[in-house]
């Protein structure tokens, strides 16, 4: 198989970067937003509207991390089969949901419109289905009636899939999510709302109303912090032990016989998913398909994951060309739902985390409650989504894996002697787990021949990273930090880099 180890997204190659300047002196605001995707913008777009001085702190550059690689798909149920939903919420609770991400979803669109974004936004049906049994589509048409979302049932003469069962859902929306969130970054910026890149936030420090933040060359004070880091930066155990970190793949290909199916499709097939959809620019036409999930850290062989997702679209489309491959994260919550309000109560710190696959839509709703939160009106989805909330009987199977996970990972990492490699014996683009004096060192040959060597323990928590083949990176199979070749923190709740070592 070919692999494209550029691993950047349709959108990112489409569409020019974004280009704000580094952060590079102290500074003082009301709002420091951390991270500049779908979740951070949107945060700022509300607050500054409402007067706010604002300050978006983004690692590297805007809507480059999870925004740019999302499927672009707009909707308003969620990744979790509504049965499943009804396994832990009320019907009641479940219409909440939905409506709740109508709002964020209608938002979006007014927002297009209004500044005239140019990002292929498009209405469309959806459509999910499966040949293997793994949905219970019986129970899917009753919820779904209960909750009284409009659907009706797949009818194979008209759609391009095979399939067993399945139920379309209209009125949703697919988009270029990198192009419409860099459009609101650069209509937002300036008027009090400053926007930095390569501006990583290394520390956090809340002392009485007052909030610290430093980057490696200037600090921010702040009245106010929100996290819009996908995942929360530090230890913040409450909510790293309730999400579990997962990876999956993103190929965009063109089609021989030019059938482009237009919508989005969810296909289970041999109890995996696919997410497939169509997008189309002036003069050309693609096919993406994502899928191939699998836990942070823990894949034996990255590159069999894009090799099973490329068989897959092999198989089911006459694929004339593969343009892109990319990979992408999310962060599942062990009650399904994501966390988004105060940190902890009292605390002048926000999240918005948790969102699964799903958050492009999450992400605007957590900018919508967070903004009324910190400006101290209601928002009659807070509760529901409350970041500080403890729903033991809801998380506690999904909790109890994702922690028994992380403890086996750990001690089965620690207990491994690791190889005893000697240099030479190391390829061009490989890395390795050695074991040097009883230390375990992630080593690396790079394409000039080099070998780098970094401490294998991750600076969040001490798990050992794992070497990740397909994207070159180290990744943690704990909490999902990753590092590239040259140790620096890529994603995660990581602040600092893996230490650098001779070998
Ligand atoms: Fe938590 Fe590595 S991400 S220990």
């Amino acid at each position: 198989m070919e692999y494209n180890m550029d691993m950047q997204s349709l959108w990112e190659q489409k569409s020019p970067t974004t280009i704000f300047p580094k952060l590079n002196k102290d500074i003082t605001v009301d709002v420091a937003i951390i991270g500049g995707g779908i979740t951070g913008i949107t945060t700022a777009q509300f607050l500054k509207e409402k007067g706010y001085k604002i300050a978006v702190l983004e690692s590297l550059r805007i809507a480059k991390g999870s925004t740019g690689k999302s499927t672009g798909n707009l909707y308003s149920i969620t990744e979790y089969p509504l049965a499943e939903l009804k396994s832990k919420y009320s019907i009641s609770e479940i219409t909440q949901i939905l409506e709740s991400r109508r709002k964020a979803m209608d938002f979006i669109h007014e927002n297009v419109q209004k500044l005239q974004i140019d990002c292929n936004y498009k209405t469309q049906p959806m459509h999910i289905f499966e040949n293997d049994n793994s949905i219970a589509m019986e129970k899917e048409y009753d919820i779904a009636e209960e909750v009284t979302i409009p659907f009706s049932e797949l009818k194979q003469e008209e759609f391009p899939f095979q399939f067993k069962k399945g139920i379309k859902y209209e009125n949703q929306a697919q988009f270029n999510p990198y192009a419409y969130t860099r459009a609101i970054a650069e209509n937002l910026a300036g008027g009090g709302c400053d926007i930095y890149e390569n501006s990583r936030v290394i520390e956090v420090k809340e002392e009485d109303s007052e909030i610290t933040l430093k980057t490696a060359e200037a600090s921010i004070k702040a009245t106010y912090v929100v996290h819009a880091t996908h995942t929360p930066m530090g230890v913040q155990l409450q909510y790293h032990t309730t999400l579990g970190p997962y990876r999956e793949y993103g190929i965009a290909v063109t089609l021989k016989n030019n059938k482009y199916s237009e919508g989005i499709f969810w296909g289970y097939y041999d109890t995996k998913k696919y997410s497939i959809r169509s997008y189309f620019t002036k003069d050309e036409a693609y096919l993406i398909c994502v899928g191939s999930a699998y836990k942070v850290g823990q894949a034996k062989d990255n590159k069999a994951h894009i090799d099973e997702l490329l068989s897959f679209v092999k198989q089911n489309f006459q694929v004339e060309k593969i343009t892109h491959q990319w990979g992408a994260q999310n962060y599942k919550p062990a009650d399904l739902l994501p966390y988004i309000g105060e940190k902890s109560s009292g605390s002048n710190q926000y999240i918005a985390t948790g969102f699964s696959a799903d958050g492009l839509v999450y992400g605007v709703l957590g900018a919508m409650i967070i903004c009324d939160e910190i400006s101290g009106k209601k928002n009659p989805d807070s509760e529901l989504y409350k970041a500080s909330r403890h729903q033991p009987l809801k998380a506690a199977k999904k909790f109890a894996k994702e922690n028994l996970n992380v403890a086996a990972q750990f001690i089965k990492d620690y207990a491994l002697k690791g190889f005893n490699e000697k240099k030479s014996e190391l390829s061009i683009g490989e890395g390795k787990i050695v074991q040097v004096d009883g230390k375990k060192l992630a080593i690396y040959r790079d394409q000039l021949g080099t070998v780098s060597a970094f401490s294998a323990v991750c600076p969040h928590m001490g798990c050992i990273v794992h070497w990740n083949n397909a994207e070159e990176s180290w990744d943690c199979p704990c909490h999902g930090s990753r590092f590239n070749v040259c140790g620096e923190v890529i994603e995660g709740p990581a602040y600092k880099a893996l230490e650098k070592k001779e070998f």
